[in-house]
């Protein structure tokens, strides 16, 4: 059987690491991968986005089953590419990802499905009108210009009523980057001009929700979706900021463990019922069909959980720590979730914790310098019950180096949180490259222990 994993981060290194140990023994491709992939799967060299070309490949080389791991493409409509050609694929359809594309969209969907989450309002043109605008070009048409005035203006004049702060979300994707949480709502409106005006984010920042802050601990929690049946995964929680204590700007995500303490089974049920199951309602409802991971950003309140977001993707670096404690073969999970038989299926656990510290280069999540040389990747490899998970390498000759702002996924499995956390951090330690940043309390404060 031969596999391709579309993508080139921690959370494709996991998948290409995983789906090698199936008893099915796949033939793994990945496109575009990185040095980590390499040991498992051939790398190809396209990229995640480039979506007629990966299909091209697919069709020549007979892949038999695809698995999408990055939004840009999901939302792009790879997968209903791929459907079109008679190509079995893992993920959603385009109409289904807009769930994480397009967040006013995702809003009035758990409006629709009475999903608990924060108040909001969305500012900007419609999306016929900046449809419209992508067509003729923004400046070209006047009728829609003043429709782009007309939101920020509106956006102005909404925040300058909340005193309390607002957070400020760009409509469209923004590789984690398009969330302002401001407490001050002068900042709020810089947020605006930037986005709206000066177009900082590009058109994903034509349209805003504008929503109030929430407070409280954040969960993932991810669930494996076959158009009819939820399978909820064991839950996780990420680190977003980039600092510790949770200071500085939100990046990709620095860290996670797996499972977490903020949960119980319990709660895991009630946001199955409260929030799962209604949303892939409100869907169908509206004649969409989800296949795929639909994973749920969760902030657990005072008043009880609150959605933040819907991804349509297995979180990064979540899937890092969730994927160590997964006993199953993930490749069975995967077709269950395609073939829609989810309810014949039952995954085995560790008891284990897993815990997942990200390095990254200096200066992410602003810019850096890349083609930084890697050392002691073998030795923390060789550590019990550690994976070094690769994110942004590449090769250079013979040697690793870095190549993106999040660079490696160092993970390790112990028997407690505490020895997990040891673990993880003792292999990060025996790894090095210029200008290695790390932050020091993953799992920390989130275990409660
Ligand atoms: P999102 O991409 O919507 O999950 O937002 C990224 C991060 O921004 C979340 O993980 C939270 O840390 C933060 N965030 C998003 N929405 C809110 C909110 N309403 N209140 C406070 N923080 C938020
Ligand atoms: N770790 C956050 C995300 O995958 O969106």
């Amino acid at each position: 059987m031969k596999i391709l994993v579309v993508g080139g981060g921690g959370r494709e290194h996991a998948l290409c690491w995983k789906l090698a140990a199936s008893p099915r023994r796949p033939k793994l491709y990945c496109a575009p991968g990185n040095a980590g992939t390499s040991q498992t799967a051939e790398n190809v060299a396209i990229g995640a986005e480039d979506i007629e070309n990966l299909l091209a490949f697919a069709t020549r080389e007979a892949i038999d089953l695809t698995i999408v791991g990055p939004e840009d493409p999901l939302c792009a409509g790879i997968v209903d590419r791929f459907i079109e050609a008679g190509l079995r694929v893992f993920g959603p359809t385009a109409d289904a990802a807009r769930i994480e594309g397009d967040k006013a969209y995702a809003k009035q969907l758990m409006r629709n499905a009475g999903v608990p989450t924060a108040d909001a309002r969305v500012f900007g043109p419609t999306v016929q009108e900046l449809a419209q605008a992508s067509q003729t070009g923004r400046g070209r048409d006047e009728e829609v210009h003043v429709q782009f005035q007309r939101g920020h203006d509106m956006a102005r004049d909404y925040v300058a009523s909340r005193d309390e702060g607002v957070v400020v979300k760009a409509c469209g994707l923004a590789k984690g980057k398009g969330v302002f949480v401001h407490p001050d709502p002068s900042d709020a409106l810089l947020t605006l001009e930037n986005l709206m005006v000066k177009r900082t984010m590009g058109e994903a920042g034509d349209r805003v929700v504008i929503e109030e802050i929430l407070t409280g601990p954040e969960v993932s929690v991810l669930a494996l979706v076959d158009g009819k049946n939820i399978y909820i995964l064991e839950s996780a929680s990420d680190h977003k900021r980039i600092g510790e204590q949770d200071t500085g700007p939100n990046t990709g995500g620095m860290g996670a463990c797996s499972p977490s303490a903020r949960l119980t089974e319990s709660d895991l049920k009630i946001v199955e019922r409260d929030v799962f199951v209604p949303v892939i309602d409100a869907l169908q409802r509206e004649g969409v069909t989800y296949r795929g991971v639909l994973y749920a950003g969760l902030m657990m309140t005072a008043g009880g959980p609150k959605i933040l977001e819907f991804n349509c993707r297995f979180g990064d670096p979540e899937i890092q720590a969730i994927l160590m404690r997964l006993e199953s073969d993930l490749l069975e999970a995967l077709e269950a979730t395609i073939d829609g038989r989810l309810d014949e299926i039952e995954l085995r656990w560790s008891r284990g914790e897993a815990v997942c510290v990200v390095m990254a280069s200096g200066g992410y999540p602003g810019s850096y310098e890349k083609g930084k040389p890697i050392t002691g990747l073998e030795e923390a490899a060789a550590l019990e019950n550690v994976q070094v998970l690769h994110a942004g390498t590449a090769f250079d000759g013979d040697r690793i180096v870095t190549s993106g702002g999040r660079v490696l996924s160092v993970t390790a499995i112990g028997d407690t949180i505490h020895d997990a956390r040891q673990r993880a951090y003792a292999a990060a330690k025996l790894i090095s490259f210029d200008g290695a940043y790390l932050r020091g309390d993953i799992a920390m404060r989130v275990s409660g222990r």
